[in-house]
């Protein structure tokens, strides 16, 4: 009898059910009207007199373990029942928050989309570049001041033939635009580009810029200006007003700077455009016959004309960004506003 009590005890430890059903069959097996310890419970009448105080109570101990057990297993399905009741599966799921493109993104693909429209192809670069790309073929002079430290990160001694460095514009995309392509050519080099300044408000260490081309023959000065003219208004809507400069850049000949009204403070003077009203988005020119001839195109039967702009200043006047620097530092607050820009 001994043995079967233990037996019994050691079946209700284990006993696992995980459906009412089970539960029960295992209630009537051990409680039942011909269930094992029911049966036990008779078996007592013909245990031994001296022995019936100890197997007495093991009866009972074992009685009340497999009442307990019962109940136990019944409150856990219980509960698991209530649970998979309060789960209501056709209530619509918790929506995911949506993440948002980059401003700079946004800009850099509305403005590549528009020369796009214009019929202009697009090109990229690599980022780290030889000296040649990024200044030789683009007629800088030996001693130009953009070649010096403050302005160019080099990655090797920039005292050897031919340095690399980490490009400073991306007008070297252009270069190999020229080297390869066959004429005409017409692309947009959307790009990252490096240069050793200071942070600020208006300027920062990396930045993007999206520089066009465009070699044919006949390309005049008023095609480019026609060109810019066309994409501001597209860029900014039809009552900014631009304007050009005259400027000098080593590459192009005639050379012009081209601005755009300040629409954070509507020509008043802020401190973004530092109180002019207008706000220097582009430089531009005719490419210098030297730069044409550098990558091998004869300058007397082809003509062009090259821009370059700032991908954060574009997006600066177009979203009212007081500060560069937000760019760049991922605050969430910032980043949250051009969610619906998608
Ligand atoms: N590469 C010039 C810059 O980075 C921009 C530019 C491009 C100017 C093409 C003229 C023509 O400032």
């Amino acid at each position: 009898m001994k043995e079967r009590i233990e037996a019994i005890l050691k079946e209700i430890e284990e006993l696992k059910c995980k459906k009412e059903q089970e539960i029960e069959e295992a209630r009537v097996r051990l409680l039942g009207k011909k269930g094992e310890i029911t049966r036990l419970f008779e078996d007592f009448r013909t245990v031994a007199p001296e022995q019936k105080r100890e197997f007495g109570q093991k009866l009972n101990a074992l009685k009340n373990a497999a009442a307990a057990k019962i109940e136990e297993l019944r409150n856990a399905v219980g509960e698991q029942g209530a649970a998979a009741a309060a789960f209501d599966v056709t209530k619509p799921g918790d929506s995911l928050p949506l993440g948002s493109r980059h401003p700079v993104s946004i800009a850099r693909e509305e403005i590549v989309e528009i020369f796009r429209k214009f019929g202009y192809d697009v090109a990229e670069g690599p980022e780290v570049e030889d000296d040649w790309h990024v200044f030789e073929a683009l007629n800088f002079p030996p001693e130009h001041p953009a070649r010096e430290m403050q302005d160019t990160f080099f990655v090797t001694d920039n005292e050897q033939k031919n340095p690399i460095l980490l490009r400073t514009h991306t007008s070297c995309v252009q270069v190999r635009c020229m080297e390869t392509m066959k004429l005409p050519i017409r692309v947009v080099c959307p790009g990252r580009v490096f240069r050793n300044e200071a942070i600020s408000a208006r300027a920062h260490c990396i930045f993007h810029q999206v520089e066009g081309l465009y070699i044919d023959e006949n390309v005049t000065f008023a095609d480019m200006k026609q060109a810019i003219l066309l994409f501001a208004r597209e860029m900014f809507g039809p009552e900014t007003s631009i304007r050009m400069r005259p400027s000098y850049f080593p590459f192009t000949e005639p050379s012009a700077e081209v601005d755009v009204s300040c629409n954070i403070c509507h020509g008043k003077g802020c401190n973004i455009c530092k109180g002019t009203g207008w706000l220097e988005i582009l430089g531009c020119g005719m490419v210098d016959p030297n730069v044409l001839e550098a990558s091998g195109i004869d300058s007397r039967k082809y003509s062009g004309f090259a821009f370059g702009m700032g991908v954060e200043r574009i997006a600066m006047l177009k979203w009212q960004v007081k500060d560069l620097r937000n760019y760049f530092e991922n605050d969430l607050r910032f980043l949250k506003e051009f969610e619906t820009s998608i």
